[in-house]
């Protein structure tokens, strides 16, 4: 067994951007997930177990989100309570979007609930909702708070990568391929829509992998003219079968619109296949449970040395933590020369 410390190992240091402090004496620490389920979720929820209790504290499992605090929803967790799930999609902890909480009054009833139970610190595993949420608790009642990004959406500021996000990608890029047999066997224009409510990072990644077209991301929308435009150089060229990967934005099955205007503008007949919560399980992949187990260890090691109101992630390889409300409000730049690329390569 190594030397039991919260400190990385030194060519492990961590950089660390807006992150407040905490005073409090840590001996227990309570773990959720909340909002949309991530593949790799219940790796970073075992780490988090696994290295509180290496470092000598008790975790509880908080079930069902930010609905579990309401309802006190603790579980004394053990090393063997975490046993066999790194491999497995979804949650053990399971999930929920608590609108309850949007309000003082419920976050307060959380707290209050936290300190019956002896719970010291909370860890939330999600996306931006979530980690707005804990933010608000330390904002609002000083409880130490960490959050940990997972969303298959990848679009939070201050980590290239969030948990989910790789075994999304790979889901998707299964699907086009298996799409492109069928495309080119009937010469057929197909619409793949990904999932992605504020952001094309998957339509991006998708789209490049699997060799798209034309990609419309809430970041780059394009009209049907456009679109039309892109994919008439293949056609030009002869080609028969062309893929258009669209990010699903605010609403799923937005794509629809997109066949109709390229229906009754130019005559084509595309097909549309909305892939939807398909990427949103399976077991994850070796990249994905990596990242939740570094994210996890990371997340309780920050939180004994005294920080609050974070979010791991990584910068390349670098590892770091930066404040909770930066995480939220900031919008992950889109590269948009992968679009260029995307282009080029598709003529
Ligand atoms: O936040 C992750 C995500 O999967 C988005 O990509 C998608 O727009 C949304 O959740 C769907 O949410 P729900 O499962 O609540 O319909």
């Amino acid at each position: 067994m190594p030397k039991k410390t919260t400190q990385q190992s030194d060519n492990q240091k961590i950089k660390r951007v807006k992150v407040s402090r905490h005073k409090r004496k840590i001996r227990s620490i309570g773990v959720l997930t909340s909002g949309g389920d991530a593949p790799g979720m219940n790796a970073a929820i075992r780490a988090v177990v696994r290295t509180g209790i290496y470092l000598g504290v008790d975790v509880y499992g908080v079930e069902k989100g930010y609905t579990g605090l309401l309802e006190s929803r603790f579980l004394r967790f053990e090393l063997g309570s975490v046993a066999n799930i790194i491999q497995r999609g979804g949650t053990v902890l399971k999930s929920d979007r608590c609108k309850q909480f949007h309000q003082k009054k419920y976050r307060q009833q959380a707290v209050t609930n936290l300190k019956k139970a002896g719970i010291d610190a909370l860890v939330c595993i999600g996306g931006d909702g979530t980690l707005t949420g804990a933010h608000l608790l330390w904002k609002e009642f000083g409880l130490p708070v960490v959050g940990v990004p997972g969303t298959i959406d990848n679009d939070l500021f201050g980590s290239d990568i969030t948990i989910g996000f790789d075994t999304a990608i790979n889901t998707g890029l299964h699907a086009i391929d298996q799409i492109r047999d069928t495309a080119s066997s009937h010469d057929r224009l197909f619409i793949i829509e990904v999932m992605g409510r504020n952001s094309g990072y998957i339509a991006v990644d998708v789209g490049i992998g699997g060799g798209a077209d034309a990609i419309v991301s809430p970041e780059t929308p394009l009209t049907a003219t456009q679109v039309y435009k892109q994919i008439s150089r293949g056609m030009n060229r002869g080609k028969k079968s062309s893929i258009i990967v669209v990010a699903e934005g605010k609403k799923e099955g937005s794509s629809m619109k997109l066949a109709e205007q390229l229906k009754a503008k130019y005559g084509l007949d595309p097909r549309v296949c909305i892939l939807g919560h398909v990427q949103r399980g399976g077991a994850p992949s070796a990249r994905d449970r990596k990242v939740a187990s570094v994210f996890g260890a990371m997340a309780v090691r920050e939180l004994l040395n005294g920080y609050s109101d974070f979010m791991t992630g990584a910068e390349g390889w670098q590892p770091q933590i930066v404040g909770l409300k930066e995480a939220v409000s900031r919008k992950k730049e889109m590269h948009t020369d992968l679009l260029m690329l995307a282009e080029i390569l598709a003529t």
